[in-house]
């Protein structure tokens, strides 16, 4: 294996307490979306530690829409990972075989970069609403122990500049019409239907709200800026800001977010929490340095930061200006304590990026 991604693996499982390993002993975990930026890494942290878990079986369901992986390949070369081409929209989870032993559901289906979302928007508000509620009535009468739903920072929207950090209770500032509103509102409806399936069915149902992610299993090619830097770094071209540089982001590397997303899933009832990084905040335009500077050390990078003009016309409608998540309830609740910051992140995911070229070729 990729030695970066095993050290980050590492890294996740070290976030884990004793107690949280042990709930995951003699489970089958479903993931949907599983071929998915996040699916790659969850899906490799759960086959990596399967037998040190006691994990039973690994249910992947994918409708390939962008494309199957080739990563995907190794995995199902274990007898314990299931791979399925499966709609999570329109297919039936009582003829999947497999689905109802579920003890663990994580529900990933969602294309989450934007430029992809606006290509097919009403798939995206279906995979979070009907996808979810398929889920959601297959579970409500069987014996979990954790249906996980991938919500969005993006459920906050553009908010007011007195609202950052962003806590859980801020309501958002939401364009309901806009191009980017097949994405946040339907993770705004789908938070909705997991408040009043948990109410209603007592279902132990977590959400998590992601701010940001990146590092190994991030498409190069699916247009998130942290894609787009990393691919230029490695084509050895100019990093191309396709904005003014001046909205800020707080970047949490994946091995901090997954283990977050991790406590969510084992938490046993019903509650949800901002999974990200408080700092530092950055521009894009700082972003790119730090790219630039880990290009240079990993890769003798040569290029250049550059602007331009993105050729989507909507690339900046109702784009968020600030985004940096209060995650003091994560902290308090479930001892999610992230470290990795953003320079070293990017350090990581090159230094994968690099032994990727060099060995597996995962992508
Ligand atoms: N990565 C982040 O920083 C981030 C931030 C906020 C929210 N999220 C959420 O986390 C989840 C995973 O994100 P990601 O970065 O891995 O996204 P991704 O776009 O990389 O992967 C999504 C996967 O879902 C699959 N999919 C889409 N519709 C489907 C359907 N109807 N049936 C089955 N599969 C379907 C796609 O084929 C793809 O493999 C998404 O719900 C996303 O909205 C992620």
């Amino acid at each position: 294996m990729n030695k970066q991604l095993r050290k980050d693996l590492e890294y996740t499982y070290g976030k884990l307490t004793p107690e949280e390993r042990k709930k995951l002993s003699g489970s089958t975990i479903l993931l949907t979306g599983g071929a998915g930026f996040l699916g790659f890494y969850l899906m490799q942290f759960f086959s990596r530690f399967r037998e040190e878990l006691g994990i039973r079986q690994i249910l992947c369901l994918d409708n390939f829409m962008l494309g199957k992986p080739k990563w995907l390949d190794a995995l199902q070369e274990d007898s314990y990972v299931t791979v399925m081409q499966f709609d999570i929209i329109r297919d039936g989870l009582e003829a999947l075989s497999g689905a109802g032993e579920a003890d663990y559901i994580l529900h990933m289906a969602s294309i989450a970069s934007p430029t992809f979302y606006r290509r097919y928007p009403i798939e995206t508000v279906d995979a979070n609403i009907w996808g979810l509620r398929s889920l959601l009535d297959f579970y409500k009468e069987r014996d979990i122990k954790g249906l996980l739903f991938f919500s969005s920072s993006e459920l906050y929207g553009d908010p007011a500049p007195e609202a950052i950090p962003l806590g859980e209770d801020y309501n958002g500032n939401v364009c309901a019409t806009g191009p980017r509103a097949c994405y946040d509102e339907s993770k705004r409806f789908g938070e909705t239907l997991c408040m009043l399936f948990a109410q209603q069915h007592h279902m132990p149902i977590g959400v998590v709200r992601p701010f940001n992610n990146y590092g190994p299993g991030m498409k190069l090619t699916d247009k998130r800026v942290p894609a787009d830097f990393a691919k230029n770094v490695m084509d050895n071209q100019d990093l191309t800001i396709l904005s003014s540089g001046a909205p800020t982001r707080t970047f949490c590397y994946i091995a901090d977010a997954a283990a977050g997303y991790l406590k969510v899933l084992l938490h046993g009832k019903y509650d949800y929490f901002n999974i990200g990084i408080e700092e530092p905040e950055v521009t894009i335009s700082r972003l790119a340095e730090y790219y630039r500077e880990a290009g240079q050390d990993i890769f003798g990078y040569t290029g250049e930061v550059q602007y331009a003009v993105s050729e989507e016309a909507d690339y900046l409608t109702n784009n968020p200006q600030r985004r940096c998540p209060d995650i003091g309830k994560a902290r308090a609740i479930l001892g999610y304590a992230p470290e990795l910051e953003v320079g070293e992140g990017i350090q990581r995911f090159l230094q994968y990026l690099k032994e990727d070229q060099e060995g597996e070729q995962l992508w």
